[in-house]
């Protein structure tokens, strides 16, 4: 058996991910809308996956992590005062032959620093939608904050935003959280939630998106350990993209210069996967000081300090974060599990998806749709359903072989098998999606060999 990885391309995953019912472009049948995409079937279980694998590692089973689900829409002041109504820009162009509109750092093919005045240097640079060169407009900033209104009226009183980050819900309930849970520093608030940035050029499938989800998480310090409590953030990050299946050669380490730290940042660090389209951004882990807390404690006139016993004294704490995109975490899993293999001189494509991730995790395959099998297989299916916590899928369409292909394409670990000798020896057939190896169980213990 042959195998291999390396040369995935996203045309590859994005197929894939169309035709297995994991990811479809947002309203298709009317043309789509750019930088929108819907979770179908198996991919809405396999991003749930991750999130309960994320919130079991960071919150569940953490005693000093608690959670949040705060409202997307928040009074608008909440986003002044962050900075980000200010300073949550992006410069662009737009080109004068086909009026299409860019990013000037992705034009120019460099990250993007706000010093520098980028019009020298476009005049070298092809527009990507009409290969006219140089033909731009002067650079603007852009905000990316998508602008709703609330109620009845659309005058600038009603007017509001969608987050762009989860973390502003963190910070405005920061004294509520510290009252409820009567927590001790170091201590950290989670959410996982949607974020929304009208970014100017949605591209390369779900990793840069105008509608996406975060999991983060607010770990508020002491400031004097801060650092050290940022090493630490960061070796956990790592550890748990390991754990739920990445893989680790394609990761790397990224620290941001101070022209791309965000306004808020002193230390950022990013952990780049390598994708189809080259190493990016995954997972950004950030020191962002007290710049927040007092931040809204200034514009809303609450006390948003921490009464620290050791030093008698009160003191805003600092904030780790560690931010999360579940749709970049997804993209990179379809990408490290994506396999091609020969097999007796035949190919296969199977996503070696880790257990827990991929969106089924038993499939039970009666042979033919014989009733008495037929019987037999839905026993073995309610009893799994009912008993184990277990994600399983019924399948009696098509040949054996054609479904166990189509297992193997959305990361089913195993497949069990409904035979005509299992009406004699009341025992199944289990296949290991990697080994495909065979082995014959009897159904009263199947539940403690697939557990
Ligand atoms: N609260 C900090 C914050 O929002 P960020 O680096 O702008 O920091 C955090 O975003 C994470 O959110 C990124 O590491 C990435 O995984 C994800 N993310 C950001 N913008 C995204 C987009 N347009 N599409 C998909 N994911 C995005």
């Amino acid at each position: 058996m042959s195998s291999k990885n390396a040369e995935v391309s996203l045309e590859t995953l994005v197929s894939l991910a169309k035709r297995r019912g994991f990811v479809f472009p947002a309203s298709e049948i009317y043309g789509g809308i750019s930088g929108f995409y819907d979770y179908g079937p198996y991919g809405v279980q396999m991003a749930r996956n991750l999130k309960d694998a994320w919130w079991d590692a960071f919150v569940r089973s953490v005693p000093n992590i608690y959670g949040l689900d705060s409202a997307i829409i928040q009074n608008p002041k909440l986003w002044e005062a962050s900075g980000h109504v200010s300073g949550f820009n992006d410069p662009m162009v737009e080109c004068s032959e086909c009026h299409s509109r860019h990013r000037v750092d992705h034009l120019v093919g460099k990250e993007m620093d706000k010093l520098v005045d980028y019009t020298p240097l476009l005049s070298d640079v092809k527009c990507t939608v009409c290969g006219k060169t140089g033909h731009y407009s002067e650079v603007k900033t852009f905000n990316m904050m998508f602008k709703t209104n609330v109620g009845a009226s659309e005058d600038s009183d009603s007017k509001a935003y969608l987050r762009p980050e989860t973390a502003g819900g963190i910070f405005a309930n920061f004294d509520q959280i510290l009252e409820t849970t009567r927590a001790k520093l170091p201590f950290g608030v989670a959410q996982i939630g949607k974020a929304f940035r009208n970014e100017i050029s949605p591209r390369e499938f779900l990793f840069r998106v105008r509608e996406f989800e975060q999991m983060e998480i607010e770990y508020f310090v002491n400031p004097e350990h801060a650092d050290s409590e940022l090493e630490n953030w960061k070796q956990i990050a790592w550890d748990w993209l390991k754990e739920i299946g990445l893989d680790e050669s394609k990761m790397e380490w990224h620290e941001h210069d101070d022209a791309e730290k965000a306004h808020y940042a002193v230390a950022s660090w990013d952990i780049n996967y390598d994708y189809p389209f080259g190493s990016k951004e995954l997972w950004g882990i950030a020191n962002r000081t007290d710049y927040d807390l007092k931040a809204h404690s200034k514009e809303s006139g609450k006390d948003l300090t921490y009464f620290d016993t050791v030093k008698n004294e009160h003191i805003t704490p600092y904030v780790i974060e560690p931010s999360l995109g579940v749709d970049r975490l997804f993209l990179a899993a379809l990408h490290s599990a994506y396999t091609e293999e020969e097999v007796n001189r035949e190919s296969r494509v199977v996503l070696k998806l880790a257990k827990g991730i991929s969106p089924v995790d038993v499939a039970i395959l009666p042979l033919s749709k014989k009733p008495e099998l037929q019987k037999i297989a839905r026993e073995i299916y309610s009893k799994l359903v009912g008993g184990t916590g277990l994600t399983v899928e019924y399948d009696e369409t098509q040949s054996i072989g054609k479904r166990y292909r189509r297992q193997d394409e959305i990361g089913t670990p195993m497949c069990i098998t409904v035979d005509f000798e299992t009406l004699e020896d009341q025992a199944v057939t289990i296949r290991d999606r990697d080994t495909m190896e065979q082995k014959r169980v009897k159904i009263e213990e199947l539940v403690k060999h697939i557990g």
